[in-house]
């Protein structure tokens, strides 16, 4: 394997290259939370997907063709954080609960879910599964303990990224993640990153699209050098 790309920011580590690649090298985390791409038909949708630009740039972009469940490794981690689509959840709950002590399905609702919907219901629901081991089970105060987090999608032109999430929904989930150690393999923008910096964790992730990943360097730098704004006197 070439050497990946690796930018270091505090306490956050980030490498340009192939999660299935990387990931088995990194060893340890106490958590993998990750928002990998979701295996569905994202066709149809007439007049509304004109509307809805990201709807073809999620597709250009490889983000229907679904992820490998092996890169959920738990001799890796204590704890998985993972999105999924609906339709992935048949195949992937099973694996979950052969590989982990226990899980919960979570979900983030969303106001504004996408129009077109494939003769299915509204695209208003999207699971996330929290599977652990012993010793890893999920935390928080007492109102974190929610299995449901409600907040309207983020627009694509922010980041020039079609499934960006949310900060309140990465926040409430950093929220009940037990320990300091998170990895993100499918990392996008960085938005798990910048929610484990802001509540005082390290990170670590993979991407491998350069602009996603020149993105998720510049997020999670802001919100290093807002969490620790001497970090670059200690590092020097
Ligand atoms: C659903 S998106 C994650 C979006 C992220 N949660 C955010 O808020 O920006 C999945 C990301 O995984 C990346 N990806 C897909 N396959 C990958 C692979 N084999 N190695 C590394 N990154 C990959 C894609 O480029 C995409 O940015």
């Amino acid at each position: 394997m070439t050497t990946p790309h690796t930018v270091r920011i505090g306490p956050a580590t980030l490498y340009l290259g192939d999660a299935y690649a990387i990931r088995p090298t990194l060893g340890f985390f106490d958590a993998d939370v990750m928002d990998p791409p979701y295996e569905f038909n994202n066709s149809g949708g007439g007049a509304w997907r004109k509307a809805r630009g990201a709807s073809d740039q999620i597709v250009s972009e490889g983000l229907t063709e679904g992820f490998d469940r092996f890169i959920i490794n738990p001799m890796l981690c204590g704890a998985v954080m993972v999105f999924c689509h609906n339709d992935q959840l048949p195949r992937l709950l099973p694996y979950l609960d052969g590989s982990f002590h226990r899980f919960a399905l979570c979900v983030w609702t969303k106001p504004n879910p996408a129009p077109h919907r494939n003769k299915n219901y509204l695209p208003d629901l999207e699971p996330y599964l929290h599977a652990w081991n012993r010793g890893f089970h999920p935390v928080g105060e007492h109102h974190d303990m929610h299995r449901h987090v409600s907040a309207k999608s983020s627009p694509s032109k922010f980041y020039d990224h079609p499934t960006v999430k949310p900060d309140d929904v990465m926040v409430k989930i950093m929220a009940n993640v037990n320990g300091r150690t998170i990895c993100d393999p499918f990392m996008g923008t960085g938005s798990t990153g910048v929610a484990a910096i802001r509540l005082g964790k390290r990170f670590t992730g993979i991407e491998h699209n350069p602009k996603h990943f020149a993105t998720a360097v510049k997020r999670i730098t802001v919100a290093v050098d807002r969490r620790y704004p001497n970090w670059r006197n200690l590092a020097a």
